[in-house]
């Protein structure tokens, strides 16, 4: 039988308690999954080099996650996914915001990809309220990131807290 491959893209800047978690259950789903961190996506914060790092890092205690392929990514996600032969792309929805912002996503990739699904995996209510933009206030004003991002993390902002 063919490997079923999904893609998980994001930004990660940075990754959160809340991508780990979407990222837990897709493993469970799929034979494997690369996660993808876009290069030119957003005006990031960190550079895609070390938002992939830190990605890798906050991976390495699980064993299974671990084993999940990490690579930077720049131009259409679609692309990706031919190249790969991918058999879909997961993204977490935290609430009817994030739902019409990945509907409108989906759309165009199918437009540009008629075989592309997207895997939407609802955000544990836990980790909702989650976002990479309002953990990075957090930590520009020294705050503590516990319950918010992985270890790895943390000491990355605590390090070198953005400006
Ligand atoms: N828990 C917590 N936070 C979550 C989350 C979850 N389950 N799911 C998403 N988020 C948050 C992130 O923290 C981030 O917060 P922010 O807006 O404050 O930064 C936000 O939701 C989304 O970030 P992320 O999940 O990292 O992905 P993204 O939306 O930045 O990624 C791409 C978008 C990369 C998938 C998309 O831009 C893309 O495909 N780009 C390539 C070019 C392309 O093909 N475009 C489409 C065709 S036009």
């Amino acid at each position: 039988m063919t490997e079923r491959l999904a893609l998980y893209p994001g930004s990660f800047d940075p990754v959160t308690l809340g991508h780990i978690d979407v990222l837990q259950r897709a493993v469970r789903l799929f034979d494997r999954v690369v996660v993808l961190v876009a290069a030119g996506a957003k005006a990031g914060f960190w550079p895609a080099e070390q938002r992939a790092r830190l990605v890798a890092a906050s991976l390495a205690a699980d064993r299974q996650l671990a084993a999940c392929p990490i690579e930077v990514f720049e131009g259409l996600l679609v692309h990706e996914v031919e190249r790969r032969r991918a058999c879909a792309v997961i993204r977490g929805i935290r609430s009817a915001g994030d739902y019409e912002q990945e509907w409108g996503l989906h759309g165009v990739n199918v437009t540009l990809l008629p075989q592309f699904e997207t895997v939407w995996l609802p955000a544990r209510a836990s980790l909702a309220a989650i976002s990479s933009s309002l953990v990075r206030e957090v930590a520009r004003h020294g705050g503590p990131l516990d319950g918010l991002v992985p270890a790895p993390v943390a000491a990355a902002l605590a390090a070198a807290p953005p400006r």
